[in-house]
């Protein structure tokens, strides 16, 4: 036993309390109707920084949902760590799904979990994964173990695109200052292979509305006859694949970085079992881009996809009818170098330009970010390596995500920082879907972790 996981060890029922606590409050930031549990939520994260011991806490108000502000400054001279995570979660819906309701957290061993994991939207993300900090705070002052300075910016609208905290950050670059920006809002490999996320994709969402006919009509008095906006719409997004699964956008590719074959072969050395991928998710195939491995396809390469489609009725029974107007959700996921602002450009130009005669598109930009990688030969990538080489006892293996925190590029451009992504989920906790959880082996593990993190990083500095 370390002096580390003593005080884990002693304090373990607690912190696994105040998390629950923590994911009862149901800070959905898409939805209005939850504004005032989102506020909850910021002031409970200001009460847990105070006690985890930041000598200074404050919400900051902002057009949105605040962000919460918190530091412990002990020596000017010594390194400052700056983290960041976010007090909201997304919607829990199809609630149907949930074997517990989400804001009601149990805890339940799965295959994967055997200790046990705490079933809750936002156990994962990233309320479990953002407390883990702050918990870690409160051991290193009980312990006198803190080594540096630290700060915290936890923000509540990262699910929906965090304008706000760009802005936040622009104006308070100064009071932000740090040496390395550390985030827990990812995933690892598996609990005996850890990894740590050394890029991040970028990300352009957009809406677009195909509007036919004035009015719904009659499908058999007008059928065949005008143009019928879901019957254009699905060809319109039919032809956005070509027959090798690439995007045929004009120019989508031009930016993209192609690895070199030796960056692709130590790619390809991280565990991976395409059967064990393909059971999980119940297929019988996978499916993308063609040259490209499913762990290429997710991490390395650019995509399309329509995460929801709608028009027409949907209701029970069946109503003969041609609607006047059909929608979908379309994201594409980007590599580092695309901008994300000429992408969605891009698409716009192109799904206007293919826009079949009879029928009008308009197509709105919602939100997007630009990706991120992180090189490896830093002395904050090398102090996380060394952590996680101690409490695991093995060395991670530096992974690229598919996901997107579309900030983390803005940091680096605003507070000219490094960010170490030190994630501690699992692909399997099915963040976004019902049932999500956190295993409580990786919340502990986490909370182990994160003190060498500070130890080594101050260390390697001085
Ligand atoms: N924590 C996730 C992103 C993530 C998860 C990255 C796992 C890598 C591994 C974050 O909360 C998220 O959901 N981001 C959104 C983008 C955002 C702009 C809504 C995403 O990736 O869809
Ligand atoms: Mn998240
Ligand atoms: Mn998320």
């Amino acid at each position: 036993m370390t002096q580390i996981t003593d005080y884990i060890a002693q304090n373990k029922q607690r912190f696994l309390n105040e998390l629950i606590e923590l994911l009862k409050i149901p800070s959905i930031s898409a939805d209005n109707a939850y504004s005032k549990d989102v506020l909850r939520t910021a002031a409970s994260v200001k009460d847990a920084l105070e006690k985890a011991g930041c000598d200074v806490v404050e919400i900051h108000e902002t057009e949105g949902y605040p962000i919460v502000y918190g530091e412990k400054i002990i020596n000017e001279t010594l390194p400052t760590v700056l983290v960041y995570g976010h007090y909201d979660v997304q919607p829990p819906d199809p609630l149907d799904l949930w074997n517990s309701p989400p804001f009601e957290p149990v805890i339940q061993k799965t295959d994967l979990h055997p200790e046990g994991a705490i079933f809750a939207r936002g156990a994962c993300d990233d309320k479990g994964q953002m407390y883990m900090h702050v918990k870690a705070l409160e051991l290193m002052v009980q312990t006198g173990r803190l080594p540096c300075n630290v700060k915290f910016m936890i923000e509540g609208e990262e699910e929906v695109g965090s304008n706000n905290l760009a802005i936040y950050v622009a104006e308070n670059r100064e009071k932000l200052s740090n040496d390395i920006i550390l985030i827990s809002d990812t995933g690892m490999i598996a609990n005996d292979i850890p990894s740590i996320t050394t890029g991040l994709r970028g990300l352009s969402y957009v809406e677009v509305e195909v509007t036919g006919p004035n009015r719904d009509l009659h499908s058999g008095l007008y059928g065949g006859a005008v143009a019928n906006p879901i019957n254009i719409l699905t060809k319109m997004i039919a032809g956005l694949h070509d027959e090798n699964n690439r995007i045929t956008i004009p120019g989508f590719y031009d930016n993209v970085e192609e690895l070199s074959k030796g960056e692709r072969a130590e790619m390809a050395k991280a565990p991976f079992s395409l059967e064990a991928y393909k059971k999980a998710l119940d297929i019988d195939a996978v499916y993308g881009e063609k040259g490209y491995t499913t762990n290429e396809r997710n991490a390395i390469r650019p995509t399309l996809d329509v995460n929801g489609i709608w028009g027409g009725y949907t209701g029970e029974g069946a109503k003969t009818v041609i609607a006047s107007k059909a929608f979908a959700k379309i994201s594409m996921r980007l590599v580092p170098n695309q901008d994300w602002k000429e992408i969605t450009t891009l698409f716009k130009n192109h799904f206007e330009s293919i826009a079949p005669k009879g029928v009008k598109v308009k197509v709105t930009p919602h939100h997007g970010g630009q990706g991120y990688v992180t090189p490896i030969d830093t002395v904050g990538y090398q102090a996380a390596s060394k952590a996680y080489e101690t409490t695991f006892g093995k060395k991670p293996i530096p992974q690229r995500s598919g996901g997107s925190i579309p900030i983390v590029s803005l940091f680096e451009k605003e507070l000219n920082s490094k960010t170490i992504l030190m994630g501690f989920g699992l692909d399997s906790d099915a963040i976004h879907s019902p049932n999500e959880h956190f295993g409580v082996w990786n919340y502990l593990k986490g909370i182990e972790t994160i003190p060498y993190f500070y130890q080594y990083f101050t260390e390697m500095n001085s």
